[in-house]
């Protein structure tokens, strides 16, 4: 332990930035209160992270494990964000030859607590072994934790889930009625990671073995929002399940100077723009449309004769051969009225911008809280992961509006598209919508909830150390 009854923490997130940006939020709320951190990831990812304010960087140990190579992961493939979705199991392959170098690490360091990941599955029997006291920090939902369910169904060794139908109803565990479940095509579309195959460790069981093994559960979530999934958390897992805030994004500005020029052409754009009348449109580091969708959405929006600042990926690393396109003439016939952006865009930036009244978005859950901080109109169009799960918790809270789509295959038409999003920016009847955000902003974005909660979790970390010192009289 460190001196003055100050921790030493350690963070250990999946090679994703959707894990790595919240895990790196949480990481600077305890670095603000005096404690030590060490962030531990592989060096690309952490040459590529945010820079931290000067304040903080006392506090805060950048720890670079370098990623074994395997085959079949491309050259310098180090998050989901470089590789095709259909590779990522070759990363989980990899990260899992992390175990060596991270046990040494934590036994020469011997912290006093390790936060680590769902991808991990082997490092919460290492931290018990080490006198390590140890926390599986979910970045997902206390929904998303509820509905996945118990160990026993997660390791398949009790009502094991094998059939994609049995992940579009909700569980039996779940006492209150919900509509949290996946649809056929959001599960169809992750099913071989989620069951796993010969190549990969199914993500199921990781998860499992995760939860089985950790002393306590921590959650990106607040209780005034799901307090009835952090119940259901509680009671099939047995252990307290944390509430550790939403974790608003914070930029450091002057963290990005040299990408100033080009975020000035934009900003000159939207300030041009009528207030809260555009409708912002990205699907995270991950989620890539296939040809069709992409056509849709763009002839959707050039339909709804709304402006729109769209930033499109094309492609998902370099290994990545399927580019997509737009339709022919897009960019001509929607010139002045909407901004296409294929390289970089200052997320945060543009969301905070008052020309912006609604984001289409996949429901990756760091995107969701970014919106509402600013009070954003939430239009969704799910494609993985937890994303489904995140729709179906804020439809059921009137927190968003999901675009109608087939419940088999996920299609659906450029109408849907334009239909949805002038039903959430425009009319009387999606006012709900925009009138929810402003509400859920009190809950997500408050500076000083997000500090009671961070203040609840330490004193919690403090008072349950695994490994006591002497100087603590205990
Ligand atoms: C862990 O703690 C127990 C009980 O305090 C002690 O007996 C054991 O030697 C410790 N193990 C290590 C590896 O420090
Ligand atoms: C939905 O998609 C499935 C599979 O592609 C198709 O058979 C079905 O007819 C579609 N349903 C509707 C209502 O379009």
């Amino acid at each position: 332990m460190a001196e003055n009854g100050k921790l030493h923490i350690v963070m250990f997130p999946w090679l994703a930035f959707g894990h790595m940006i919240p895990y790196l939020e949480l990481t600077k709320l305890i670095a603000q209160k005096g404690h030590k951190i060490s962030f531990v990831s592989t060096p690309r990812n952490i040459d590529r992270l945010p820079k931290l304010p000067p304040n903080l960087s006392p506090f805060i140990d950048f720890v670079k494990l370098p990623l074994p190579h395997i085959e079949n992961l491309p050259e310098n493939a180090e998050a989901t964000i470089d590789v095709p979705y259909d590779k990522v199991k070759y990363l989980k392959t990899a990260y899992d030859g992390l175990k060596e170098p991270m046990t040494q690490f934590l036994k020469n360091s011997s912290p006093d607590w390790v936060f680590y990941d769902f991808v991990p599955y082997w490092l919460g029997s290492i931290a018990v072994e080490l006198n390590v006291s140890s926390t599986f920090f979910s970045i997902f939902t206390a929904a998303f934790l509820g509905f996945t369910g118990p160990v026993a169904v997660l390791k398949g060794t009790e009502d094991a889930r094998t059939k994609p139908d049995d992940y579009t109803v909700p569980p039996k565990w779940v006492p209150f009625e919900t509509t949290v479940a996946f649809r056929l095509f959001e599960i169809m579309r992750i099913f071989d990671s989620v069951t796993g195959d010969e190549d990969n460790i199914a993500d199921s069981y990781r998860l499992g073995a995760t939860i089985e093994s950790c002393d306590v559960l921590t959650v990106r979530s607040c209780s005034d929002f799901e307090p009835e999934w952090l119940k259901v958390v509680e009671e099939i897992h047995g252990k307290p399940a944390i509430p550790v805030g939403q974790l608003p994004t914070t930029a450091f500005d002057g963290s990005d100077d040299d990408k100033d020029d080009e975020w000035r052409g934009m900003k000159d754009w939207l300030d041009k723009q009528v207030k809260g009348s555009v409708v912002y449109v990205a699907f995270g580091s991950e989620a890539k449309p296939s040809q069709a969708e992409l056509t849709e959405i763009a002839l959707g929006l050039e339909l709804s004769g709304l402006p729109f600042f769209w930033v499109l990926r094309k492609q998902r690393g370099s290994a990545d051969t399927e580019l997509i396109k737009l339709p022919e003439g897009f960019e001509e016939r929607t010139k002045g009225r909407g901004w296409v952006c294929t390289s970089w865009a200052p997320q945060l930036k543009i969301l905070s911008h008052d020309s912006v009244g609604g984001f289409l978005t996949h429901s990756g859950w760091s995107s969701v809280v970014e919106a509402i901080q600013f009070e954003r109109a939430l239009i969704l169009l799910t494609f993985l992961a937890d994303q489904g799960l995140n729709a179906r918790l804020l439809e059921e809270k009137n927190g968003a509006y999901s675009i109608p789509r087939n419940y088999t295959d996920g299609s659906f038409t450029r109408n849907s598209v334009a239909e949805s999003l002038s039903l959430v920016m425009l009319e009387e009847e999606g006012k709900i919508y925009r009138e929810k955000v402003k509400e859920l902003k009190e809950l997500f974005g408050d500076r000083d909830r997000q500090e009671g909660y961070v203040d609840n979790l330490l004193d919690y970390l403090q008072s349950h150390r695994r490994h006591k010192t002497k100087d603590q009289g205990n």
